[in-house]
């Protein structure tokens, strides 16, 4: 049977840039079904809420979905969509590859880092967010479990083994943050002795940020805990030529959403500026996920002559072209 894709364009540059992506994938030959959804601020007028019930029962009937970035409102009660996402359908890994491309304004041409995320645990969850009457102390709550912080270090490895890299790097704050950061690097070491083919190290965040930026090709797979993946992923896009060359995959046990690591980018929306790579390369990563490794090469080969080539690039990459012109350009290879 066909395979069915729930899409959800999204808000700002999304509707654009997952059109540009679709087109790619039935270019390349991919025969699947895509059945729409509304999510963000365009479901918010639409139907008076950010995620409603008929997408989330998309996303659990068809079990895979694209989505574009959805624009979450800042203080009006309202908590991020994403979050929401992950913790419903126990999306526990993200999954956030960079790969340099030659020829780009970038700073190197020579990084391949995937960053894994725990995705539903620690600072970033939002858990008892509360802040006293008179506004004089707020507090949160981080909660790393034993079960949450193996589950993600387990994957990272599965992952390095499948994709055939040589080292592990677990990134922690267990010095300071003897608790929580100390509970995941101590399953971190553990699970790391089960996996002696692979090289295992652990570096502290803040260490990390600053070797991330000195010297990048050390990294191959970091894995790490939610808020500080979050950083280290948006770092490791710069290192690539930004926010338009990042996508990641939220991975659960059936379910996965495939999206860029990017926001609906309100600045350039609707300007056909916006360059609509990182979805693209999300849309591999789920090519990947579904086992079509052969339209995955074939569409990351697409990409890899366009931007190397420079032919009608985006602005982001050194271009002086639009959205459509680098989708058409992607198009006549394909
Ligand atoms: P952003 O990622 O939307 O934009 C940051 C900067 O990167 C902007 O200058 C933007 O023009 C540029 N940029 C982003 N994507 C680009 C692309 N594909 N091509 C060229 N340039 C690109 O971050 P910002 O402005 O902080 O957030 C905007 C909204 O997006 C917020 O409402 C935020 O909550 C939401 N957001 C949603 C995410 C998601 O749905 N996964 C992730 C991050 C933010
Ligand atoms: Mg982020």
């Amino acid at each position: 049977a066909k395979q069915t894709i729930t899409v959800i364009p999204g808000d700002g540059i999304g509707p654009d840039i997952i059109d540009a992506t679709i087109k790619v994938l039935d270019k390349a030959g991919c025969d699947f079904n895509y059945e729409y959804a509304d999510a963000g601020l365009v479901a918010l007028e639409k139907h008076g809420e950010l995620v409603p019930e008929e997408t989330l029962k998309l996303i659990e009937k068809n079990k895979i979905t694209l989505k574009g970035p959805l624009t979450t409102p800042v203080g009006e009660g309202f908590t991020s969509i994403n979050v929401t996402l992950r913790k419903q359908f126990q999306l526990y890994a993200n999954v956030r590859p960079v790969l340099s491309f030659k020829g780009t304004k970038a700073r190197y041409d020579n990084i391949d880092i995937i960053t894994i995320r725990e995705n539903t645990e620690g600072m970033y969850s939002g858990l008892g967010q509360t802040t006293t009457e008179d506004g004089s102390e707020a507090e949160a709550k981080s909660l790393i479990t034993r079960e949450g912080a193996e589950r993600i270090v387990e994957f990272a490895y599965q992952t390095a083994r499948k994709e055939g890299r040589k080292k592990v790097t677990a990134v922690h704050k267990a010095n300071i943050l003897k608790s929580t950061s100390g509970l995941f690097l101590k399953v971190a070491r553990e699970v790391a002795e089960r996996y002696p083919d692979i090289e295992s190290t652990e570096m502290i965040v803040d260490n990390c940020c600053m070797q991330l930026v000195m010297n990048p090709e050390q990294f191959d797979v970091i894995v790490t805990t939610n808020l500080f993946g979050d950083i280290l992923s948006d770092l490791c896009a710069g290192l690539v030529g930004g926010l338009g060359m990042a996508p990641g995959a939220n991975i659960g046990k059936d379910c996965a959403i495939f999206e860029a690591v990017h926001g609906s980018a309100p600045d350039i929306a609707g300007k056909n500026l916006a360059n609509p790579t990182s979805v693209i390369l999300a849309a591999i990563q789920m090519l990947e996920y579904l086992e079509m490794g052969d339209k995955a090469e074939k569409i990351r080969a697409a990409i890899t002559d366009v931007i190397e080539s420079g032919d009608r690039t985006t602005r982001d990459l050194g271009g002086s072209h639009g959205t459509t012109d680098f989708t058409q350009a992607l198009l006549d290879r394909l």
